[in-house]
């Protein structure tokens, strides 16, 4: 299918929501789905670094994740229906595999997001959550390093969130023009108005 410079719905509808329905519930079914998408990452060198820690709302585990949470993301996470540490190796002595553990990560959780939308969830990558305590909490291994928290939801009704989720929410989302990020022929110079054979 020729998408003609669009990018596929999936991409297209998605963003980081904050306004989620604190009743909504995932199923195990589809907690393992998003699982599974970012399990099939690319990884480089076939290493598979990253690993995952799950909890479902009101599960032990979420609650745990919860007490992580920064005090900008404890506002409004712990609406999500389930929240997953995403932790990578730790590499502390070769730079090479520290960097693509961290790539690893990324391409998973950009896959978990995506699959998480294709069931009808919303997705909110966080940064914004203390590892140490983490690690602390769930026992992970000293070659391991929790770098991304990811929140599933459903969304709410506008209606019943409070005002300031809301008006965040509905910011509009932008992002650099193409002719400011993808360059061809040097550095700066946009592929987009460069000759085409
Ligand atoms: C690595 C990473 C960390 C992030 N950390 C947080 C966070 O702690 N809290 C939060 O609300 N959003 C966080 N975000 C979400 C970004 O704020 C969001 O992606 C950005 O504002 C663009 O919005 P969009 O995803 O709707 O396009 C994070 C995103 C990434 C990629």
């Amino acid at each position: 299918m020729a998408y003609g410079g669009r990018v596929h719905e999936l991409i297209e509808g998605r963003r980081s929501a904050r306004g989620y329905d604190t009743t909504a519930e995932i199923s195990v079914d589809d907690l393992t789905s998003v699982l599974d998408a970012g399990r099939w990452a690319p990884t480089w060198g076939r290493v598979q670094p990253v690993r995952f820690v799950v909890g479902r709302r009101a599960d032990d585990t979420f609650t745990g994740l919860t007490e992580t949470l920064t005090r900008g993301n404890a506002g409004w996470a712990p609406a999500s229906a389930a929240l997953i540490l995403v932790c990578t190796a730790a590499e502390p002595d070769d730079e090479k595999a520290r960097t693509y553990a961290a790539v690893d990560v990324g391409l998973a959780v950009s896959q978990m997001i995506l699959q998480a939308n294709a069931l009808g969830y919303n997705a909110h990558p966080m940064a914004g959550f203390d590892a140490e305590t983490a690690v602390r909490r769930f026992a992970i291994p000293d070659d391991r390093r929790p770098l991304v928290l990811l929140g599933l939801g459903a969304l709410a009704d506008p209606e019943q969130v409070a005002t300031e989720i809301r008006e965040r929410d509905e910011r509009p989302r932008t992002r650099l023009p193409l002719d400011e990020v993808a360059f061809a022929e040097t550095w700066g110079h946009p592929f987009t108005s460069a000759p085409r054979p």
